[in-house]
């Protein structure tokens, strides 16, 4: 049984988590996050304000997680943290902490793909969350469709050519007028749209793909938003008349998108389940979309909005499994602000 510290501050999120266990069989002790609301204000994330909030808040979210567990750094056997990707100056301050705690205390030190701990996030709460499974990976900077055959092998399958799904989210909130990020607002507003209302075209879909086609599993969204953009600006109506239509019309163009990908995935790689990970994970609509796209046989798991948004549990979890295999960072751990997901299989297909 190994019990670790989990530190994440990849973006906008500070947050500190304590994990026990051994293989799939953990138990999360604490998790603390703590959303940096300023960034509201400039309707985007501030890179410099993200990592001056990080280093006032860090210690004590630290302080915090290792208190919910009823424990302290002594009780600690080992740390996590996120190195890569995100924005540098924020990463430095997980990453530079919680280099400080390991030289402290003479603890290893594990560096996290902040994407594998997205992978692995959705474990925490659903035990069959677990390979072989096909991942759609859905966040403000990424949209990966891999295939998992097991923890530490991801065959890319897709990705997208421009815009994440929630950076894309984020731009069609920011377009009908609602706060940042707008992804949830979306969904809410398009719950009382009309789907027939503004049907946009599916992007990068059509029946006549098949595998090995370069178009088959990617994704683009930069024209969805084009196409939000001019439904807004050539609207005879207001955009309070109109917000929930096109919210609508965005997340169904979107959805079918996504769903139709992930089951192509889950029929040509024969994989039993589909994990779901990322902020855009939240999305009610997504999630039943892919469960309707790849019928009764095959389970969804998705995360609560807890876990599927940035947090330092998946980054724990996941550090658990680099741990376990003996993996340990060196105190010239770096932070890079992109950078491939580690154990990428890349000559499988
Ligand atoms: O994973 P995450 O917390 O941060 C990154 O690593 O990027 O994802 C944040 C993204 C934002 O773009 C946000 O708008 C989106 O997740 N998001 C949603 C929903 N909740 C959060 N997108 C669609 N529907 C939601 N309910
Ligand atoms: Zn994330």
């Amino acid at each position: 049984m190994t019990r670790i510290l989990g530190i994440e501050t990849s973006c906008d999120e500070t947050s500190a988590a304590v994990l026990t266990g051994s293989g799939d069989e953990v138990r999360l002790e604490s998790l603390v996050i703590l959303s940096q609301d300023v960034h509201r204000v400039f309707g985007g994330v501030v890179p410099e304000i993200a990592s001056r909030q990080h280093l006032v808040s860090l210690l004590p979210v630290v302080d915090r997680a290792l208190a919910d567990a009823r424990t302290t750094l002594e009780g600690i056997d080992a740390i996590a943290v996120t190195h890569a990707p995100g924005l540098v100056g924020a990463l430095l301050v997980g990453v530079a902490t919680a280099k400080g705690l390991a030289i402290a205390r003479g603890l290893p030190l594990v560096g996290v793909h902040h994407m594998e701990g997205h992978l692995f996030a959705t474990s925490l709460e659903h035990a069959d969350a677990v390979p072989p499974f096909i991942a759609l990976l859905v966040s403000g900077g990424h949209t990966l469709l891999l295939d998992v055959p097991a923890w530490g092998e991801y065959v890319p399958l897709g990705a997208t050519r421009d815009d994440a799904a929630g950076e894309a989210f984020d731009k069609a909130a920011k377009l009908l007028g609602l706060p940042y990020p707008g992804g949830r607002h979306i969904e809410a507003h398009a719950k009382d749209g009309d789907p027939a209302r503004f049907r946009f075209t599916r992007p990068m879909l059509r029946r006549d793909q098949r595998p090995g086609d370069d178009h088959y599993y990617d994704v683009s969204f930069s024209g969805l938003k084009t196409a939000v953009l001019h439904a807004v600006r050539e609207s005879q109506d207001t955009i309070d008349s109109i917000r929930p239509h096109v919210a609508r019309g965005f997340q169904d163009a979107l959805v079918e998108t996504l769903a139709t990908k992930v089951a192509r995935a889950v029929r040509a790689c024969r994989r039993p389940r589909v994990v779901l990970g990322g902020g855009v994970a939240c999305n009610r609509a997504l999630v039943a979309g892919i469960e309707a796209a790849c019928g009764p046989h095959v389970t969804v798991h998705a995360p609560t909005p807890r876990i599927a948004t940035d947090n330092a549990a998946m980054i724990a979890r996941a550090g658990l499994w680099r741990f376990e295999r003996g993996e340990r960072a060196s105190l010239d751990l770096a932070c890079h602000a992109g950078l491939p997901i580690p154990g990428l299989v890349t000559d499988a297909r």
